[in-house]
């Protein structure tokens, strides 16, 4: 069975980590965040990946290629224009050259979760559906696709972005679907269509069905807030994961070539080539990418410092995402969800908090 992995967003408010890079392609941890997905997709018995983008698919390929080394075959469709999460599915199917075939997963690129697609798969057949949505609760429904079920799994309602007064349940799509061909059928083609908006609601007492994950992990990776939450959640073991597989007893995945004189707490990760100076402190759920250089006395805590950073003496990173190449003068202290663009240098004694976000220069909001 193929998957079409939808991409078209261009995930502005993650901004700066996303100015140069489309999100999937930012590393997440120790590997792409789109890794995770085909990684997941993989363990579930789905080889066969489509990846339809609209955002910058050069840089895709560029980052995930052919998609074997997460264990899949990837090929790539790019819209010339957003046709919408509907019309993005109608466009992939045209344009793969053997279709998508009879029965076939969608999936949000944007999602870090390990619920279980192959019994999804599975009820899809048992209920003889044309589409089965997989659902998760949340505390607050209103920013997602609220779904009413009943005890036989069939969809009774479902309502994209719903308002406060009509949320009567806590379960939402989780953006992962197993689909009939059919399906295709109820999107017009040549204009955007939101799957959401214009197919799901037709679908309704026509053989659409949830099953629900009330125990699995699921988060959809928006905001600065959401991907150190990830990150924090992948270095727990919270989410089940490949890279959270990395850690040993103690809780870390140490890379080739590390000089290590500092200390290290997990669970945190470093990429290959980091050097951690006397006095030093990294972790605990710190990720550290490649070639990461952290001066004597600064403190790296749950925080993200991706390829080639350097860290100056007595520095504190806590809460925080630096992207690659960021330069932190000593003493400096970027906190609170701050998020710093690739390349910037923070000067010496600087103070970055209540969620600061500091471009590359060329680079605006
Ligand atoms: N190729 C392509 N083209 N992809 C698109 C397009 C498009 O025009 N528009 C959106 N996408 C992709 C986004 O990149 C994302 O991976 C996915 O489709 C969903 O779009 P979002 O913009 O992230 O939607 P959302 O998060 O507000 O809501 C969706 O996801 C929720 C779960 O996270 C809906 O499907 C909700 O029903 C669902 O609960
Ligand atoms: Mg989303």
């Amino acid at each position: 069975m193929r998957a079409v992995i939808l991409v078209g967003g261009e995930g502005t408010r993650l901004r700066p980590l996303t100015s140069e890079l489309p999100k999937p392609a930012v590393k997440l941890v120790d590997r792409p965040l789109m890794a995770f997905m085909l990684e997941w997709l993989a363990a579930n018995g789905i080889v066969e990946v489509v990846m339809a983008c609209g955002f910058k698919p050069d840089a895709m390929r560029d980052a995930l290629g052919d998609g074997g080394r997460f264990g899949v075959q990837i090929s790539y469709v790019a819209e010339s224009e957003p046709l919408g999460t509907g019309g993005a599915l109608l466009f992939a199917d045209q344009q793969s050259p053997s279709g998508l075939g009879e029965r076939f997963v969608m999936c949000n690129g944007d999602v870090l979760t390990d619920l279980d697609l192959a019994a999804q798969i599975t009820r899809h057949r048992e209920f003889g559906a044309q589409a089965t949505l997989s659902l998760v609760p949340v505390a607050d429904p209103s920013s997602y696709g609220l779904v009413r079920v009943g005890d036989d799994g069939e969809v009774l309602g479902f309502l994209e972005k719903p308002e406060p007064a009509q949320i009567d349940t806590d379960l939402i799509s989780a953006g992962a679907y197993v689909l009939e061909r059919s399906v295709l059928d109820l999107i017009e083609p040549g204009r955007a269509v939101s799957i959401e908006h214009e197919v799901w609601p037709q679908l309704v007492g026509h053989g659409l069905y949830g099953v629900a994950s009330r125990n699995a992990y699921w988060l959809d990776i928006g905001t600065p807030s959401r991907y150190l939450d990830a990150t924090a959640d992948i270095l727990s073991g919270a989410v089940k994961t490949k890279a959270g597989a990395r850690l040993d007893d103690q809780g870390l995945a140490i890379g080739e070539g590390c000089r290590i004189e500092g200390e290290l707490i997990g669970p945190s990760v470093l990429g290959d080539n980091c050097t951690v100076a006397a006095g030093a402190t990294v972790g605990p759920s710190a990720a550290l990418g490649d070639g990461v250089e952290i001066a004597a006395g600064a403190k790296i805590e749950a925080a993200a410092v991706l390829d080639r950073c350097s860290i100056g003496a007595g520095a504190i990173v806590r809460n925080a995402i630096l992207s690659p190449d960021v330069k932190v003068g000593d003493e400096a202290r970027i906190s609170e969800l701050a998020v710093v663009g690739s390349g910037v240098s923070v000067a010496a004694g600087s103070v970055l908090d209540d969620g600061a976000k500091v471009f590359a220069s060329g680079h605006g909001p």
